[in-house]
């Protein structure tokens, strides 16, 4: 009988990504979304392309009796809790909503897996939990301190998440940092919708490549890398979605022991400049996209890039796609799809 595994926020971009993964790869999945930033159609187009079906369970994870019927509902055996707020400038103007929806989310739901015997998880975190390198590369030791509520909302849950895998009988976590995601199925099929004017590169890259926007704004050619602008480890969300496979099947592996949180990062290593990326996507869309030079974005830094050797180690995982790929599959998607879901 195959495992069956709950996804929160399985919708969403990321989610809706390693809902596929976990489909291909022979699970059962439960999506639990509030579809506050996501599309249902996102789930629709994953069963089209998928070995599967997922099932769409619409609920907040804030809800303790939504997620009681949840779990007396379905029979889950692991949770991959990627439900959340992601905007760094949101988190800083809203931060009880962070607070809320991050981390009183998050608790709600380990206490209600603690209700219903569920003794898995793996967890959405990002590389935003760690403090300045001066540009070394960060690894799983690297002294956190977040800068922003949304970091510190993501180094709380893991806080918890590690407290309570410690206290409970049989409970395995693995946290899942993530670098910067990027790109989109090949199928060009699923991929990143954000709402509103988009805050991160790649997606603002393909505005101005499907002609909704003029030119991609370079925040700051006066740093110290290269060519003065800033780098970023950029992971594709193919990688990223497998990593979680991967994740989950540790989980169930004799490797991983009772009452332990892995944590690993989920990057490529490799680093690329901001004028990198707009070369590989003029390469990738065959034509020229217009910049412009702004100032340095408040709270950026030069370079943050990943140690990726624990993913190796721990999971046998490596990302397998380069920046080029990764531009050509986020071009796909736009291009077949330049209003998203909508
Ligand atoms: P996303 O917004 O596309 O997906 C999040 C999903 O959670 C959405 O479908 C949304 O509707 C759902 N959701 C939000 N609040 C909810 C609630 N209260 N109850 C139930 N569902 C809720 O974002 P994403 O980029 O796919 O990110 C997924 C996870 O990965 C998040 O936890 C995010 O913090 C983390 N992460 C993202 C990045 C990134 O750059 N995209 C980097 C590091 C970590
Ligand atoms: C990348 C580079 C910008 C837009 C963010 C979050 C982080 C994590 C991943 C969730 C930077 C430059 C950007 C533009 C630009 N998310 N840029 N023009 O800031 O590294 O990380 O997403 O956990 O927490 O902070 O990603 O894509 O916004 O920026 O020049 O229009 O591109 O200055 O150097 P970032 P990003």
């Amino acid at each position: 009988m195959s495992k069956t595994v709950l996804a929160t926020g399985g919708a969403g971009y990321i989610g809706s990504h390693v809902v596929l993964a976990l489909l291909n790869a022979g699970y059962r999945v439960v999506v639990f979304d509030n579809l506050s930033n996501s599309s249902p159609k996102a789930i629709e187009r994953v069963a089209r392309i998928s070995n599967g079906a997922p099932v769409l369970v619409e609920g907040d994870v804030r809800d303790a009796g939504a997620l009681d019927t949840l779990f007396e509902n379905h029979k889950i055996d692991a949770v991959i809790h990627l439900a959340g707020l992601k905007a760094v400038g949101e988190s800083v103007a809203r931060p009880g909503l962070y607070y809320d929806v991050n981390v009183a989310g998050s608790s709600q739901l380990l206490n209600a897996m603690l209700r219903h015997g569920v003794s898995r998880m793996v967890f959405s975190s990002s590389a935003t939990v760690y403090g300045e390198t001066g540009g070394r590369p960060m690894d799983e030791n690297t002294p956190t301190g977040p800068v922003n509520p949304y970091g510190k909302t993501k180094l709380m849950v893991e806080q918890i998440l590690t407290d309570m895998t410690a206290a409970s009988s049989g409970w395995r976590s693995v946290v899942l940092r993530y670098f910067n995601p990027v790109a989109a199925h090949g199928s060009g099929e699923i991929g990143e919708d954000p709402l509103g004017v988009p805050d991160n590169l790649f997606p603002f890259i393909a505005q101005v490549a499907t002609g909704r926007r003029a030119q991609l704004d370079i925040f700051g050619n006066d740093y110290d890398t290269p060519d003065g602008t800033a780098i970023r480890d950029y992971i594709h969300v193919e990688d990223l979605a497998r990593g979680h496979v991967m994740a989950i099947e540790h989980l169930f592996s004799g490797q991983a022991a009772d009452n332990r949180t892995s944590v690993v990062n989920l990057g490529t290593g490799q680093g690329s400049s901001v004028r990198e990326v707009h070369r590989a996507w003029e390469a990738a869309c065959g034509f020229d996209i217009a910049t412009r030079n702004a100032p340095r974005r408040a709270g950026d830094v030069a370079i943050i890039c990943a140690e990726p050797g624990k993913a190796a180690d721990l999971l046998g995982w490596r990302a397998k796609y380069d920046l080029a790929r990764m531009c050509a599959d986020h071009w796909r998607w736009q291009k077949r799809n330049p209003e998203g879901y909508r």
